[in-house]
């Protein structure tokens, strides 16, 4: 938790254009997955690319605590030594996710069905958000729950002793409902089926197949995804190389078409096809964007996305898009400010209930920069091409992705533009300022926000 103790207010702003080649750190859901089932295989799993990021790191407490051991080699791969489905130890100490929504869901799931306690806390932000979405299923699977009203942290749980097989629809798009409930099938007998009606990222499928689990995925009459697997499979261990984050990737990608003369590449980027909305959505408000040196890596394709700063015009993203870019809408809110027209973005209720209400904390940053926007209750629509926008200072809510979004807006804008903590930022993106320092960005750390 230790980014929530200490703000640090940072500032950007206007400088020169950005140029140059970087790589982003690795793939937040992939790392999360790749500590998980490296923990639950027979053998050890190495990983190279391994995001370092606070959240990421929290994960890796949680497996150690339930007996895997993980460390970290001289040249940086990730050694996990399987602990085995099944075998799970039961954690000594209280559990800190800190930001993490993936890492507590997630393990949720896992720990659900084996015969353990536990207790999971978090900071101010993950203790606000809904964890009855994961609860109510793993509920009817055997997990005992203890929580104060309205399912939040802090929760302590007993997995169930003899765990039942479900079919769950899930409700909402949510691939991480999705995994809790995959994962707490991984120790359960017969057959657990999840039914998804509107697809999300398939991280959990895909890599439980590599680790030897027996999943198949079919599509029903409406569409709807339906997962199959079958329990207590023996995970085999795996070698893991963890692609570029497009999440993160994201972020100098709307730098460089907003920032006038830019030229910058993102090398080596996870192109999964439930991760590229906003790369579709940038190319048809008519950014500059172009995939090189495309391949398949480790069953996912990757490339390097080469940006050059363009003019873009408002657009209406299909609601049906917002799994693929959920984490995206604030930057892409960002490039909508500098885009000609409205960009309307509807099918938003998802971002509600993110590390903050990012529908409102991203309205909220917009007017405090002068940008005109209009905030529904489950969507958003920025008009681009205000004059004399910037100058703002920015309420992030312990919310990593609404202080990168920000902090890209003040690189084009006519004034700088202030978050009041960056400190978050390094849940998911320590290198984040000085990748941008890289190309050429000015954004520096400050004593005081109002300064
Ligand atoms: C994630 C799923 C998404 C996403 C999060 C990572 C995952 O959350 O926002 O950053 O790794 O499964 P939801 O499942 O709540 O949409």
């Amino acid at each position: 938790m230790s980014h929530a103790s200490t703000p640090r207010p940072l500032r950007s702003r206007a400088g020169s254009a950005l140029t140059g080649r970087i790589r982003v750190p690795g793939d937040k859901s992939v790392s999360h997955r790749s500590l998980m089932f490296g923990a639950l295989a027979v053998g050890r799993t190495t990983v190279t690319g391994l995001l370092e990021g606070e959240d990421v790191l929290n994960t890796a407490g949680a497996m150690r605590a339930a007996g895997a051991r993980i460390h970290k080699d001289e040249n940086g791969t990730y050694h996990i030594d399987g602990v085995g489905l099944g075998s799970l130890l039961e954690p000594e100490d209280v559990i800190d996710f800190g930001n993490a929504g993936t890492g507590v869901r997630l393990t949720m799931g896992i720990f659900g069905t084996h015969p353990i306690a536990a207790t999971f806390v978090g900071d101010a932000s993950l203790s606000r958000r809904p964890m009855g979405r994961v609860l109510d299923p793993l509920r009817q699977m055997g997990t005992q729950v203890v929580a104060r009203a309205g399912d939040r942290l802090p929760l302590s749980i007993r997995g169930a002793d003899m765990p039942l097989p479900i079919t769950y629809r899930v409700p909402m798009p949510s691939a991480q409902v999705k995994s809790a409930v995959l994962l707490a099938g991984l120790n359960t007998p017969g057959e657990t089926v999840v039914i998804e009606p509107i697809a999300t990222r398939d991280h959990t499928e895909k890599m439980l197949a590599g680790f030897g689990a027996d999943i198949s995925v079919t599509i029903d009459e409406q569409g709807a995804r339906i997962i199959r697997l079958k329990g207590r499979p023996e995970l085999k261990a795996q070698a893991i190389d963890v692609p570029g984050d497009p999440s993160s990737a994201a972020f100098p990608i709307v730098a460089a078409l907003i920032t006038p003369g830019s030229d910058v590449t993102v090398e080596n980027v996870l192109l999964n096809e439930h991760r590229t909305g906003l790369i579709t959505t940038l190319i048809e408000m008519g950014g500059d964007i172009t995939i090189e040196n495309e391949r398949m890596a480790g069953g996912e394709r990757v490339g390097d996305i080469r940006v050059r700063a363009s003019k873009l015009k408002g657009v209406t993203v299909p609601a049906n898009r917002a799994p693929s870019m959920i984490d995206e809408y604030p930057v892409l809110a960002v490039a909508a400010a500098f885009a000609e027209g409205d960009t309307h973005m509807p099918g938003l209720e998802e971002l509600r209930v993110k590390e903050s209400d990012r529908l409102a904390a991203v309205a909220r940053g917009l007017e405090a920069n002068g940008i005109p926007c209009k905030e529904g209750e489950a969507e958003l629509t920025v008009t681009g091409g205000a004059s004399g926008i910037g100058g703002g200072i920015v309420t992030t809510h312990l919310d990593h992705r609404i202080a990168m979004s920000f902090l890209v807006l003040g690189l084009a804008s006519g004034k700088a533009v202030t978050v009041d903590d960056g400190a978050v930022i390094a849940t998911s993106f320590p290198t984040f300022t000085s990748l941008f320092a890289g190309l050429g960005a000015e954004i520096s750390e400050l004593e005081d926000a109002r300064a």
